[in-house]
């Protein structure tokens, strides 16, 4: 296992819901296991002005009760910050000197940006003025919150401002889907078996499908979504990440820059969807009033902090194709979107069917087609659908399941996404976090998406009830086949779905 070296993490954004809710309880699971280096401390810095102790009983309603509680909290330490006093960032750098000689500690230093994104230009700047960004001795780190700029302008914007305080190889973009176990096992399913990888090309897949669901609608962040929609919010990176590392080439090795030219390469071989494409390519929705469970659902534009007149889309399906050597002419086909049935992350590869049907017509083969599915959650596993005989007379062919699922591997805890991604910042390893060149890939794709629905109000926006798998027009995009309506089961099929 690797070495972390004593270092403080500064999280400004400290008072928000990201660092009670996912920061905190990863750093605790992380010094419960003893992953943590041996002197380690976490500073954080927000407008609000607590002490140490009132910072610390915050954080403390996401931990659980305990004797390791009360030793992990001596490690929490806060210091208010306001970003346009350019004063406090002087305190905050004698807060720094202070912890670091209390502690006997090297002055190492991880800075996490979790605030409003319109503060990611003045914080890196502010650190640069004070010293902080830059050290000889020591290292310096800057992880940041998506998103990475809210079009391709903006991002490259930001990729120029944050190169200005900081090289490339301190900047650490967090896409907490990197994280996920299931989404690294990926590399793993993919070049450690022998029998996966030959088929993995255009001659063997006939289409490739990737959901990402949520059942839950935009809860209380209706300000923030209603800018964004499912487009900015998920498909630009999440979604495009997982596609990265469906299609890759093998890297040639297992580290950070091998694995990043490789998914890079797949974002610039996207073949470009041009505005005027955009209608038969791409559907959005928006979900609408319904009952759910006998209960009323509120629709999208009725949820408090969105325009009710809203044009936002809480749904995006895509199709596209990756122009090189191994998927010509494969279609992909991605969707994402909130208050559908179930929450279900999974990719589908299908298969071809055989060349010639001996047991039975080519339709009825069709359904048999073999599928691999990667479930990324819940009920992390995978799931590989072959054709076997129905027992008795004749030859009938019935679709039979080999599953694996991950809770199967008994006593193997998997770790959180930001429990995993920010331990490899503290060891230096930026294989998870994407790359400044990746990120404007993935825009200059969904660009003239975006740019099509706000130019051209004709493009329907559909309507579809909360509770359903988005709009029927979802459907048409596909061309050969239909989508897999998951369930929360890996293994069950469609029909008796729990919802
Ligand atoms: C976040 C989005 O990045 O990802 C949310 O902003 C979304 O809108 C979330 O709900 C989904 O993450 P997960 O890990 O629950 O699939």
């Amino acid at each position: 296992m690797k070495r972390t070296e004593n270092q403080v993490l500064i999280i400004f954004g400290a008072s928000g819901d990201l660092t009670k809710r996912k920061l905190i309880p990863a750093l605790y699971n992380l010094y419960k296991q003893n992953l943590l280096p041996d002197k380690f401390a976490v500073l954080g810095a927000s407008r609000s002005s607590f002490t140490d102790d009132e910072f610390r009983s915050k954080v403390e309603e996401f931990l659980p009760a305990g004797e390791s509680v009360e030793t992990f909290k001596k490690m929490l330490f806060y210091q208010p910050v306001q970003t346009n006093k350019a004063a406090d960032f002087v305190s905050l750098k004698n807060r720094l000197e202070e912890i670091s000689s209390d502690l006997q500690m090297e002055k190492n230093y991880v800075f996490y940006l979790s605030t409003p994104p319109s503060l990611y230009e003045i914080i890196p700047k502010l650190l640069w003025a004070n010293g902080l960004s830059k050290s000889k001795k020591y290292f310096r780190r800057l992880i940041v919150e998506k998103p990475f700029g809210t079009d391709l302008l903006s991002a490259k914007k930001l990729n120029v401002n944050l190169l200005n305080y900081f090289n490339e190889e301190q900047i650490y973009r967090i896409d907490h889907y990197l994280g996920k176990e299931t989404v690294q096992n990926m590399l793993v399913l993919r070049f450690s078996n022998g029998i996966f990888e030959p088929l993995w090309n255009r001659n063997y897949v006939e289409r490739v499908e990737i959901t990402s669901a949520e059942s839950l609608g935009v809860e209380n962040r209706g300000g923030y979504y209603d800018h964004s929609g499912a487009m900015r919010d998920m498909l630009q990176n999440h979604l495009l990440q997982l596609v990265g590392f469906v299609a890759m080439e093998p890297p040639v090795v297992i580290e950070a820059n091998a694995i990043r030219n490789e998914t890079t390469k797949v974002f610039q071989s996207l073949r470009p969807i041009s505005e005027n494409q955009v209608p038969r390519y791409v559907i959005r929705g928006q979900y609408t009033e319904s009952k759910i469970k006998n209960e009323k659902v509120v629709g999208y534009r009725d949820e408090p902090g969105v325009d009710p007149l809203s044009r936002t889309e809480t749904f995006v399906a895509l199709k596209f194709f990756i122009d090189n050597w191994r998927w010509a002419g494969v279609p992909f086909y991605i969707r994402t979107g909130k208050k559908l049935p179930t929450r279900v992350t999974e990719i589908v590869i299908h298969f071809k069917s055989v060349p010639h049907h001996l047991f039975g017509s080519r339709k009825s083969s069709a359904t048999t087609n073999n599928q691999l599915i990667i479930r990324i959650q819940p009920d992390e596993g995978i799931l590989l659908k072959f054709g076997m005989k129905t027992p008795g007379t004749g030859f009938a062919v019935q679709t039979v399941n080999m599953d694996f699922h991950y809770s199967d591997l008994a006593g193997t805890l998997v770790p959180a996404a930001y429990e995993r991604l920010l331990l490899d910042c503290m060891q230096g390893d930026a294989t998870l976090y994407t790359r400044g060149d990746a990120v404007e890939q993935a825009w200059q794709f969904v660009q003239p998406i975006i740019n099509a629905w706000q130019t051209n109000p004709e493009i329907p926006i559909y309507g579809y009830p909360a509770g359903t798998w988005g709009p029927e027009d979802s459907n048409k995009l596909m061309t050969n086949g239909e989508w897999r309506f998951p369930c929360k089961n890996l293994t069950d099929d469609g029909l008796y779905c729990e919802l």
